[in-house]
């Protein structure tokens, strides 16, 4: 019997479990096993799998997180590992492995598909930020979690005549800030992506307290700079090099309770925006990308990744969709713009 190998590395976020029950369905059509590596790129190095035949995939569509959990391990940053990778695949005779993950786990499974590894990439982030996909899954959940925490802080800034600033992550693009800035009304919208000019900020939550209003939300993403630099939690770095992103919305909390004179209060998003049940969007796009990356293995369509553009599931060479972010451009913020103050 063919064996194919599917990890989740990164960050968890809703929607990789529709993907896994997706490749496990397929696989089994085509009369392959799937052996579940536990924890990303760790469990192919130390060779620990769980193998997934249908009842062990059942039930897990609504699910959020990862069967199989995942882990920011880079084979690349230990010498020896990515041997190991290679002992994995050739021990257990693996016809291909299924990569779903975000940029630094589709950089690793880039780098052993052009090594002769026959891997296929599915694009996973909340963050929206890869390249030559429209978008990723768990992004739709997390931009709806922050619209409704959003729509929350509305209604007790107001109660209390307050300035919420609300922090969302994103790390370095701004996609989930700006989209749940547009669609929970927030008064003013910072990202990563656009410096912050704190005086036109205050300006024009003062202008807003002046024409009557008694409150305002700000959205700020935790990779928005502050005088060209990133806010951290701690400089210490994950084995991709990433440092931790935060603390930017108390900072900024600070400096508008400072120059305006208003009670000003903090929200960090944090976690609850990766975690939880994926939408129905979210369910729809990993089960289609899940078919896709079957169909690519059985085309033998190596060194490729599933993606959506427009309504189409299509391939792309994970070497296009790497290398550089999908960032926010200035004209959509622009429209955002028209709703600030
Ligand atoms: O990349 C997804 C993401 O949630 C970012 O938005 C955030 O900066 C980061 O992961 C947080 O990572 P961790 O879960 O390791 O704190």
């Amino acid at each position: 019997m063919e064996k194919i190998g599917i990890l989740t590395g990164g960050g968890d976020c809703p929607g990789l479990n529709p993907v896994i029950r997706a490749v496990q369905r397929c696989a089994a059509r085509e009369g392959w096993q799937v052996l579940g590596f536990r924890y990303g790129w760790k469990g192919v190095i130390e060779n620990e799998f769980v193998i997934l035949d249908s009842q062990a995939v059942s039930g897990i569509l609504p699910k959020g997180g990862t069967i199989l959990g995942t882990s920011r391990t880079n084979p690349y940053s230990k010498d020896g590992d990515v041997d190991r990778v290679k002992n994995t695949f050739t021990k257990n005779q693996l016809h291909a492995l299924v990569a779903i993950g975000g940029e630094d786990t589709l950089g690793v499974a880039n780098k052993l598909s052009k090594e002769g590894l026959p891997i296929v990439g599915v694009p996973k982030t909340i963050d929206n930020d890869l390249n030559c996909t429209d978008y990723t899954f768990g992004f739709d959940t997390a931009l709806n979690v922050a619209m409704e925490c959003i729509d929350r802080l509305h209604t007790t800034a107001e109660s209390h005549n307050r300035v919420i600033v609300v922090e969302i992550m994103g790390r370095h693009a701004g996609w989930i800030t700006l989209e749940a800035g547009i669609a929970g009304g927030a008064d003013v919208i910072l990202i990563p992506e656009i410096p912050i000019d704190i005086n036109e900020v205050c300006d024009l939550i003062a202008g807003r307290h002046k024409r009557g209003k008694t409150f305002s939300i700000v959205a700020v993403s935790e990779g928005a700079q502050l005088a060209g630099q990133d806010v951290t939690q701690t400089q210490e770095k994950d084995a991709f090099g990433h440092v931790r992103l935060g603390g930017i919305g108390n900072t900024l909390a600070k400096m508008i309770e400072e120059k305006t004179g208003f009670e000003t209060r903090v929200t960090v998003l944090g976690h609850i925006q990766r975690g939880g049940s994926p939408t129905a969007f979210d369910r729809v796009l990993g089960t289609r990308f899940g078919v896709k990356a079957i169909e690519l293995v059985k085309n033998r369509k190596f060194g490729c990744m599933v993606s959506l553009n427009g309504r189409k599931i299509e391939a792309v060479q994970l070497e296009e969709a790497l290398g550089s972010l999908k960032l926010v451009p200035q004209d959509y913020y622009n429209t955002a713009k028209v709703f600030f103050g």
